[in-house]
């Protein structure tokens, strides 16, 4: 069976907290884009793991997890992040995989990805770590995949300091490399888990171009560059948060007005501990944008939500969230795909009352509030999607399911 997860807003949703609580049930986990860009965080009976390529199945000692042919692999940040899960017992040896599709970043792309960002009018944000740079090589065929790296005759286009790179770390990686759509057909009776990296907002094509990253974090990705074709995927799931963030720059027509809401988003950034895995940089906040997240579920087939960071808004009185636009005087319930009308459009926003209470302890979805269950009712129908698991904190058991995805219906 084989089922996706990805994010359904800017990225950062927990979508590693919710790998790695799935992957339970899972023989193997695929990540299948992105790169050392991604931060993955897992909370495991207290003891926090940041995540940056590796897939967040990994904490489990009997999982194989792979990286992606749509992934572009930093090796010296790969190889940090093994020795860095090495040294806190984590025994990967034998089942971490990298698909011989995947790309390699060069340490150059890292350099020329700052240079592009400081010549950019207006810059994107990014995470400085090469990754559009990867992405622009690949498509314009100069890039080198696992498959080619002791192969002369692939990499002769090179200049000397990146065969010298290359050389340097082929021995390590090649080990670990893996024909993904061939192994995953051996492996087609197992319970696979599909992860995506960043969020459907931030994905190339149905993001807030040019304000996205340049991988393919929507769900089809997972067919495009998880091995499988799109007839094998058996459910997709969204995660999403009971409000939205963003970091880096772009549109964001919800975010916390930083003079009349500044206490509120430093209270959801501090409650939610917004602040970015890779960069540290405090996320920007705001109410949840009900118009984008359905549009993420339309573009992604999203068949189930996952709701994640409920309990930070535990001791709000009320909050809000947006159901439409008011764009130039006009009232808009679409997601546009004008930068420039999203940057100026004006949130309408629907009021709930909030539950005054911890959610911390609850575990089954009939002992939320009713407040609570009317939001999520409210989300559920608004979307036109069942919101099947809710998280009420970061670690791994603070989780209420509904329905198991793994679980054909
Ligand atoms: P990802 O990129 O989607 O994996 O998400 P990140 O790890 O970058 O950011 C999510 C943050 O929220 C991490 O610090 C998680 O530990 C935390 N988190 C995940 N789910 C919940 C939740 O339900 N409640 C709270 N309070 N924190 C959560
Ligand atoms: P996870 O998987 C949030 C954002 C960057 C920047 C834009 C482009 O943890 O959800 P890039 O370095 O990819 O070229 O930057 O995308 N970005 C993310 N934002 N979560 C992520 O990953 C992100 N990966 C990239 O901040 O705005
Ligand atoms: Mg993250």
């Amino acid at each position: 069976m084989n089922v996706v997860l990805i994010g359904a807003q800017w990225g950062d949703e927990g979508k590693g907290k919710m790998v790695d609580y799935l992957a339970a049930d899972a023989q193997i986990i695929v990540r299948f884009s992105g790169g050392a860009n991604a931060g993955h965080t897992i909370v495991r009976n207290g003891e926090q793991f940041a995540l940056h390529l590796i897939p967040s199945g990994v904490l489990y000692p009997d999982k194989t997890v792979v990286l992606g042919s749509g992934m572009v692999i930093d090796p010296e940040a790969l190889f940090a992040e093994l020795s860095m899960l090495e040294s806190r017992g984590i025994d990967w040896k034998g089942r971490v995989l990298i698909s011989d599709r995947a790309h390699v970043v060069l340490p150059r792309y890292r350099d020329v990805d700052k240079e592009m960002e400081a010549s950019r009018k207006m810059p994107i944000g990014t995470t400085g770590r090469g990754i559009g740079v990867a992405y622009a090589m690949k498509a314009s065929r100069d890039g080198v995949r696992l498959a080619d790296i002791n192969d002369p005759a692939r990499l002769a286009n090179l200049e000397p300091a990146d065969m010298d790179f290359l050389s340097e770390w082929a021995e390590r990686l090649s080990p670990l490399a893996v024909d993904l759509t061939n192994y995953l057909d051996h492996h087609r009776n197992a319970y696979i888990l599909f992860e995506g990296a960043q969020g459907a907002l931030l994905d190339l094509d149905a993001g807030t171009y040019p304000f996205v990253s340049s991988g393919m974090s929507s769900a089809a990705g997972a067919a495009a560059q998880g091995g499988i074709g799109p007839r094998a995927i058996d459910k997709v799931l969204g995660v999403f948060k009971a409000y939205s963030t963003r970091v880096g720059n772009g549109p964001f027509p919800t975010e916390f007005d930083e003079n009349s809401q500044s206490a509120l988003c430093q209270f959801v950034r501090d409650t939610g501990r917004e602040y970015g895995v890779t960069t540290g940089r405090p996320r920007r906040c705001g109410y949840l944008d009900l118009v984008a997240l359905r549009y993420a579920c339309l573009a992604n087939s999203i068949d189930s939500l996952i709701l994640t960071h409920l309990d930070v808004y535990d001791t709000l009185d009320s909050f809000e969230a947006c159901v439409a636009y008011k764009v130039n005087g006009t009232l808009v319930e679409h997601f546009p795909a004008s930068v420039s009308d999203l940057d100026g459009a004006q949130p309408v926003l629907r009021s709930f009352r909030g539950w005054k209470r911890s959610l911390a302890g609850v575990r089954r979805y009939d002992e939320l509030p009713i407040e609570a269950t009317d939001y999520i009712s409210f989300i559920e129908e608004f979307t036109g999607t069942a919101i099947d698991i809710v998280s009420v904190g970061y670690d791994r058991q603070e989780t209420i399911v509904r329905k198991s995805p793994w679980i054909r219906y």
